[in-house]
């Protein structure tokens, strides 16, 4: 099976549930502790084997492309007070692979900004990464995907049980269990009504795609919300070959969310080398005051 060497990570929505911070800070830029969470996602795919890796960006995400950068001030001051460890991990993250940039120039929905990635991605399999969607886990997700899809031979989505209540946010994936941690996907609908709704496992931040999708995205209308949905492309993908699910082993964080920014960290503030232990402290005396 071929091995996956790229990587796409849609980053250009206008993250309205964070506003008014993304007004002028991309969601994707938001700190985790000291990292911001686009980080946290090009070290996923670069752990999981991707070695390109394009970020789709918007107006106002200048931001997003620096932090893959040098940074020449810092290294020289950092020089100076012989900081030679930071200067280290600043170099590590602007090599973890080659990152590129594309802009999508309008809004247009997740399954748009995948679309101008055709180009780049060419004739390969690649992963996709939800820019606003941070996993921790033991093994990095991408990679979880890319072993399911060295099994099955079918593209892959990264799925996990959602409370049934909920599953109208997200998307519902037709799917049968053929083992502990896998399922084979024969459809799924974008934000379903009560009586659209398969099943509750929905698709949690991560894909292996396969480039036949380019050929469904061009002419998939606009879908839920008035976007075009990667979820209605994938749906025909998956009537037409299936598509394979796997139930993910890690913590999924949705920082395009207040709560779930919030959450992610707490999560990584408590297991933060600097940090941790005061933090933990700090955190079971503040319980205590809580009702
Ligand atoms: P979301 O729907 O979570 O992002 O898309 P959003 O549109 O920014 O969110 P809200 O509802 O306004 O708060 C999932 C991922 O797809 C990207 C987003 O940046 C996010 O990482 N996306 C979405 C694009 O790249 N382009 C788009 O047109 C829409």
């Amino acid at each position: 099976m071929q091995k996956i060497k790229k990587a796409v990570i849609p980053a250009a929505g206008l993250g309205t549930r964070m506003l008014p911070i993304s007004r002028a800070v991309p969601k994707e830029m938001l700190p985790i502790v000291d990292r911001p969470a686009i980080s946290y996602l090009v070290e996923e795919a670069a752990a999981s084997g991707a070695e390109d890796i394009l970020i789709i960006t918007g107006r106002g995400k200048d931001a997003i492309e620096n932090y893959f950068d040098y940074s020449i001030e810092y290294e020289k001051k950092l020089t100076e007070s012989g900081k030679l460890d930071k200067i280290e991990e600043m170099r590590r993250i602007c090599s973890l692979a080659n990152v590129y940039f594309l802009r999508q120039k309008e809004t247009r929905g997740l399954g748009h900004a995948v679309l101008t990635a055709k180009n780049f991605v060419g004739n390969e399999p690649f992963f996709i990464l939800y820019g606003d969607d941070i996993i921790l886990s033991e093994t990095p997700v991408c990679a979880q995907l890319a072993d399911a899809y060295e099994k099955h031979g079918l593209p892959v989505c990264g799925v996990k049980p959602v409370p049934w209540e909920l599953v109208y946010k997200y998307c519902s994936l037709k799917a049968e269990q053929r083992d502990d941690k896998s399922y084979l996907v024969t459809d799924m609908i974008e934000k379903p009504k009560p009586d659209e709704v398969y099943t509750n496992l929905s698709i949690l931040g991560r894909v292996l795609m396969t480039p036949e999708i380019f050929d469904i995205l061009e002419v998939t209308p606009p879908g839920a919300g008035g976007e075009i949905q990667l979820t209605d492309a994938m749906g025909i993908l998956a009537r037409r070959s299936g598509m394979t699910a796997v139930d993910f082993e890690g913590t999924r964080f949705d920082l395009g969310a207040k709560l779930g920014f919030l959450k992610a960290n707490v999560v990584a503030a408590i297991n933060h080398p600097e940090v941790g232990e005061e933090f933990r402290e700090f955190l079971r005396e503040f319980a205590k005051k809580l009702n």
